[in-house]
């Protein structure tokens, strides 16, 4: 595993991992150990500027999680209030944004104030887009809870909500001061939803750190499962590869769009299900990987053996790797193709993909053909 420059591995009180997210006067630590949450208020109130914050949270979790932090950061000296949201993806909307950025406003919110994020990546990017826009910016910490925002949404400053017209099309650019993670309050969230989160793990195996796939092979269903000290291990590695990643391209214009590695498929796979629990977005990043990996192999950028060792690898511990596996897609080549030209990262009308010369070497190219995409999807969607 590469591990990479950003893990410094100096566990502070209670043997937490500490990777760095090295942006100049925006850096920022994330500590991830089993069992941190009980230090979540001692590590918090030092770097506050002022000893105020608002806890957002989500109703599923406030009711594990929120009134043992509420006391505890009141034991710290910090006096807080909290807003308990309603759970799922509905609550990233512009409606939501209203009510808790007008509920900050009314608990008297001051600039030098902190929203702190209790929850998923749903939890996340509102608070987080919050905090951004907040009397112009106000700080945020970020306590994710579910795999999914303890690999990926919690780390890299990417806040948002959703439009009408699609996934986080509002947003802004808001780096934490601070994220905490302890990957035991994933014992309370379900198989399912730890599964989504998995799939954003072998993500960055895939894009940049073969030996961390061939780890995770090994060692996949103690991640999920909760097996020993391997949840720890796969977080951290995550951390550390994607604070190197926004270290050196916080803003996306280059290196980071390796980051959407199934993306662009898994956005039409989306749409095509309407954002719903029929396809969780992890679930969808799974189907969207293999597929960036048997397109690149149809394209003659790596071998087939490639393509079918990531799939077995996400078949064993559960998650879906075809299209097929959602049931009544009813979606067509073109109908897909019409929706991946939505995405964000289309340039002068061209899809950018992330395709893969191999397991662990990925690239952005927006070279891809439309007439090899659609011999391509036509194949798997039939
Ligand atoms: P989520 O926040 O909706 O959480 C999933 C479910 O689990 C919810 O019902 C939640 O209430 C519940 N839950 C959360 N933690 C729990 C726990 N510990 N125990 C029991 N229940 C718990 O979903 P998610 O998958 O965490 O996040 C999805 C969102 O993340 C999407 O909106 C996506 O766009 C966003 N995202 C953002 C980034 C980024 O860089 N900002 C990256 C990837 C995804
Ligand atoms: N989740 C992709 C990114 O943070 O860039």
């Amino acid at each position: 595993m590469t591990g990479g420059p950003a893990l410094t591995g100096a566990p502070p009180e209670g043997a937490a991992a500490r990777v760095r997210v090295s942006l100049a006067e925006r850096s920022y630590d994330i500590l991830v150990g089993n069992g941190l949450r009980r230090r979540f208020a001692a590590e918090i109130a030092p770097v506050l500027a002022r000893p105020r914050a608002i806890v957002v949270t989500d109703e599923n979790v406030a009711a594990p999680y929120l009134a043992p932090l509420m006391a505890d950061l009141a034991a710290a000296g910090v006096k807080a209030d909290s807003v308990v949201l309603p759970p799922g993806e509905e609550t990233k909307s512009f409606a939501h944004l209203e009510r808790l950025t007008g509920r900050c406003l009314e608990l008297g919110l001051e600039r030098r104030d902190t929203l702190i994020a209790l929850g998923g990546g749903v939890i996340g990017d509102l608070a987080g887009f919050a905090a951004a826009v907040l009397l112009r910016g106000v700080g945020c910490i970020q306590l994710p809870t579910t795999l999914l925002a303890q690999v990926d949404s919690s780390v890299g400053g990417k806040t948002a909500i959703d439009m009408p017209g699609g996934k986080n099309l509002v947003g802004a650019f808001h780096q934490p001061g601070l994220v905490l993670i302890d990957p035991e309050t994933l014992d309370t969230l379900d198989r399912r939803q730890r599964l989504a989160g998995y799939a954003e793990t072998v993500k960055y195996g895939l894009i940049r750190d073969r030996a961390f796939f061939e780890w995770l092979e090994a060692n996949g269903r103690a991640v999920v499962d909760g097996g020993g000290d391997a949840r720890v291990r796969a977080i951290e590695t995550a951390c550390a590869a994607k604070a190197g990643v926004v270290a050196r391209d916080e803003r996306e214009s280059g290196e980071r769009a390796l980051l959407n590695l199934g993306h662009t498929f898994a956005h039409a796979l989306e749409t095509a299900t309407g954002y719903s629990d029929r396809l969780l977005h992890g679930e969808a990043v799974a189907i969207g990987m293999c597929m960036a990996f048997d397109l690149s192999a149809e394209l003659g950028w790596t071998g087939g053996q490639e393509a079918a060792r990531v799939r077995a690898h996400l078949d064993s511990v559960g998650l879906p790797t075809a299209p097929a596996a959602v049931e009544g897609l009813g979606l067509t080549p073109a109908a897909a193709i019409g929706l991946m030209r939505r995405d964000k990262k289309v340039t002068d009308g061209r899809i950018a993909f992330v395709l893969v010369r191999g397991i662990g070497d990925a690239f952005v190219t927006a070279a891809v053909e439309e007439a090899d995409l659609e011999a391509y999807l036509s194949g798997v969607l039939g």
